[in-house]
């Protein structure tokens, strides 16, 4: 079977141009005006429709186990909520075990694999630096993972000392992977945290007071800074804070091989989301900062100093104690409400991978502040290429994955937890008004989202094989 979508306007990294798109086995077979229709195609006609690649969120952690409780979206219902949103490529985070590197994936790989609704692939967390640690890194490209993640924060969990982060990186390199760095100093951290709650602040607006933004500009730079000894190449995740933004305008004015995501939880909250009654909600780390942050952050993508927005979606309950209907059933994971007497057991983390592109659209595109294809080079193309993705995803090509969102640029939408279909009670952009929505979202040709309704299935998502020794943009 083929499917033609006829009449659409396409939007890539780079232009927009009316074409159709012949669908065949999976793949784009064709692109052009007004391409003949065989007997057996399904034409579907999208004039007055954008069509853009399916998104690829580089930053997601399902099934996470954190603080006493997990990640409440798993890698079904996380891929689902994704592809509401129009994002059919996602990468996850495995955890290191204390078995190792390969054993971690293995697990990863058990949970995910018979979920999966829409592709993915996996970062490997580097939070030990050892001699089989090092050993198994080799392994990493043969596995299709071609990026490493690295802490300088959270102590005595994740953390690494800055000498096994330049290891890590010497490595990396030595083997075609990409580092990537969670930016903040750890020990002051730390030690405000110890202070705070010696003084017996307890309330969630003191989880960003213990993380000031200084903690995330100067690991920026030391991030860049082993990275250009390293000589390897950097990706500064979640960043948060205008400083960082500077330091990364600094580091890629010298040349370095820096760059740089942000989400969108940054680009439109602060501190006093935290002050509200249910700050709890905002509690993520980093955290949200102040206007003049989010303000920077959005000259970053307007300027390309930033290459990408993810999402870092972790989500909570609110309100675990409390079931919602999820595919009608009722469920209930514990959630924020395990912090309401002390912020530093607040689970770390938000929903928001259904959201990224329709927040993005409306309050970039529609708003004048990045163009259509500026949105998809961040939200699309750019991760494809600095993760080993491209151009079997985020691109409209013939031989690209079909993975194909049909967007109807005029459609409004007041947004909430009801529209965006994360497992979780909540929604940060409750009511927000959006204009531009995902009509339509194909992962390899396979109709999976058709307005209200999901047509994907749990183990329909593949395991994408990256490739190693991406382009630095
Ligand atoms: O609060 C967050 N972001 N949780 C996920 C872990 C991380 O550091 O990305
Ligand atoms: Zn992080
Ligand atoms: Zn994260």
């Amino acid at each position: 079977m083929k499917t033609l979508l006829k009449g659409g306007t396409l939007v890539t990294a780079s232009e927009m141009f009316r074409a159709d798109i012949l669908i065949e086995d999976e793949k784009i077979a064709l692109i052009g005006l007004d391409l003949a229709v065989a007997e057996d195609t399904m034409v579907l006609d999208v004039s007055n429709r954008l069509i853009l690649p399916g998104g690829v969120d580089p930053h997601t952690h399902f099934d996470l186990p954190m603080f006493g409780t997990v990640s409440s979206d798993d890698h079904y219902t996380g891929h689902k909520a994704a592809a509401f949103g129009g994002t059919t490529t996602v990468i996850d985070f495995v955890p290191l075990e204390n078995s190792g590197i390969e054993k971690s994936i293995a697990l990863w790989r058990e949970k995910a694999d018979p979920k999966a609704a829409i592709d993915f692939s996996f970062h490997m967390n580097i939070s030990r630096f050892d001699e089989q640690i090092e050993a198994e890194m080799a392994q990493l490209t043969g596995m299709g993972i071609t990026s490493v993640k690295v802490f300088s924060a959270y102590n005595n969990r994740l953390r690494l000392s800055d000498e096994n982060i330049f290891r890590v990186m010497r490595v990396a390199k030595k083997y075609g992977l990409l580092t990537m760095l969670h930016a903040e100093n750890g020990d002051v951290i730390e030690l405000l945290i110890a202070e705070a709650l010696a003084a017996g602040h307890t309330t969630p607006e003191w989880h960003a007071l213990t993380r000031p933004a200084w903690t995330a500009v100067e690991a920026v730079l030391r991030g860049a800074a082993l990275a250009a000894m390293a000589e390897a190449p950097l990706y500064i995740v979640h960043m948060n804070a205008a400083g960082e933004v500077d330091q990364l305008a600094y580091a890629r004015s010298k040349s370095l091989p820096v760059m740089g995501e942000t989400c969108p939880q940054y680009l439109f909250f602060t501190i006093d989301h935290l002050r509200r009654p249910d700050g709890a909600k905002w509690v993520c780390s980093p955290p949200m900062r102040s206007k003049e942050d989010n303000e920077r952050l959005w000259q970053g993508l307007e300027s390309g100093i930033i290459q990408v927005v993810g999402t870092d979606h972790c989500p909570f309950f609110y309100d675990g104690s409390k079931p919602i209907l999820y595919e009608g059933k009722p469920i209930a994971i514990p959630g924020k409400e395990l912090g309401k007497d002390d912020f530093t057991k607040i689970p770390n983390g938000l929903p928001a991978v259904g959201d990224r592109l329709p927040v993005l659209w409306s309050e970039g595109v529609v708003k004048g502040r990045l163009s259509p294809s500026q949105f998809v080079a961040l939200t699309s193309t750019n991760p494809a290429r600095i993760f080993g993705l491209y151009p079997r995803k985020g691109s409209l090509t013939p031989g690209a994955d079909a993975d194909i969102v049909v967007w109807d640029a005029e459609r409004v939408v007041t947004y909430g937890v009801d529209q965006s279909h994360h497992r979780t009670d909540y929604n940060l952009f409750e009511g927000w008004t959006l204009t531009g929505f995902p009509e339509k979202v194909f992962l390899r040709g396979n109709l999976i989202v058709d307005g209200k309704q999901w047509l994907g299935s749990a183990g329909m998502g593949r395991f994408i094989q990256r490739n190693s020794h991406n382009p630095v943009l």
